[in-house]
């Protein structure tokens, strides 16, 4: 063959080929894409965004509610499955008051005893929500409210920026307050959160990401045989009504000590009265780290490989079993979520904290810039 057509010949192999891998092979860029997820009640539109990825690692996060609605990892044989519990529509999420399915919460994640407390001298009083308690910002939180979303991916990743303006008195707290969060996928293969606010009044504030981790995949069974790890030797005890008594324990010698790697299911159904008040785990445990970046917490799922890292900014981390899913819920593709079906890691200030003292204070004043990180990290073993 004539080496003019010889060398034309692998060109033409060379970009087969080439076709072949581009379409075999996830995108190279991280990359933000968008449609519409339904309409609110109010006509408003509800946007869904995906970020994605150069491993193909893909994360959709909806405006209302600033919502993770779906994120997607391999397993250790590079197979993908959604890890978080939710729905399918718009729908699903508003037609569920209860679980807060991997939305944002606020202004104060977790609960307020009796809905009250005290600043500056005066009493607020706030939506009732949670039996006689205010729970994840009230009637209408965060959760509820369509955010104003902004693409700011960069080159090397994709990044969703979601604002929101609560007004003075809203759910019955001070202050208009200016809430900012990005959520931002590396190319690592984490999920970082970065949350900032500020505000005109004294207020106090608590802000989270609630998701609902099935490291097998959402609607797959009970996450029982998940392998726990919280960098937390203490937790602030609760009451019958979950609320913190104002105490600070240690957790060793109880089912709650995670300092060592535990199945979450090993001794869930143990003899302890904290496990009974909650129904399993609920509780709010102080992390080790003083300040700065640091390791809160690591979930393993032996079955898949997957894994995840949770690290924080944040004093507490809330562990919760998903004790109140009782099946009745259907998520994503009907899925029926059961008991357990999904655990939580909420990194968060302490509940109650305006009520205690001795608890990290959660006020924020005029001029004060309220910053907290989480980052979700993925990988696989
Ligand atoms: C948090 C609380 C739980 C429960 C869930 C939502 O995790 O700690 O008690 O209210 O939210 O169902």
């Amino acid at each position: 063959m004539p080496i003019r057509a010889r060398a034309l010949g692998t060109m033409a192999a060379a970009l087969a080929l080439g076709a072949l891998l581009m379409a075999a092979t996830p995108p190279a860029s991280p990359r933000l894409s968008q449609k519409v997820f339904g309409t609110l009640p109010d006509g408003h539109s509800a946007e869904l965004f995906t970020l994605t990825n150069a491993h193909g690692m893909r994360v959709a996060i909806t405006n209302f509610g600033g919502i993770v609605q779906s994120i997607q990892v391999p397993d250790r044989n590079g197979h993908l499955a959604d890890v978080v519990l939710g729905y399918d529509s718009l729908a699903g999420y508003l037609g569920d008051t209860k679980t807060y399915f991997g939305a944002l919460i606020g202004r104060y994640a977790n609960r307020i005893a009796f809905g009250k407390f005290a600043l500056g001298g005066r009493m607020y009083v706030l939506a009732i929500n949670d039996g006689k308690n205010s729970l994840h910002g009230g009637k209408q939180g965060f959760n509820r409210k369509l955010w104003t979303a902004r693409d700011t991916s960069t080159t090397t990743a994709a990044a969703l920026e979601l604002t929101y303006h609560s007004r003075d008195g809203e759910e019955g707290y001070p202050g208009n307050l200016n809430v900012e969060v990005v959520y931002t996928l590396t190319a690592s293969d984490q999920l970082r959160i970065v949350y900032t606010a500020s505000t005109d009044k004294p207020t106090v504030l608590n802000l989270t990401n609630h998701s609902y981790f099935n490291l097998s995949g959402e609607g797959s069974g009970d996450i029982l045989g998940t392998e726990l790890t919280l960098a937390a030797r203490r937790y602030t005890p609760i009451n019958a009504g979950l609320i913190p008594t104002g105490a600070v324990d240690a957790v060793a010698g109880t089912p709650l000590d995670f300092t060592t790697p535990h199945h979450i299911g090993d001794r869930i159904g143990a003899a302890n009265q904290q496990l009974q008040f909650a129904g399993g785990y609920d509780f709010n445990y102080v992390l080790d780290g003083g300040g700065g970046l640091a390791l809160a917490a690591t979930a393993y799922d032996p079955a898949s490989g997957r894994e995840l890292r949770v690290t924080t900014t944040q004093p507490g981390i809330q562990l919760y079993s998903g004790n109140f899913l009782d099946g009745t819920i259907h998520g994503k593709s009907g899925h029926g979520y059961a008991r357990h079906a999904g655990f939580c890691l909420e990194t968060q200030h302490f509940p109650d904290s305006p009520n205690h003292r001795n608890f990290p204070s959660t006020e924020l004043d005029p001029g004060q810039h309220f910053t907290e990180t989480t980052i979700l990290a993925f990988a696989v073993r």
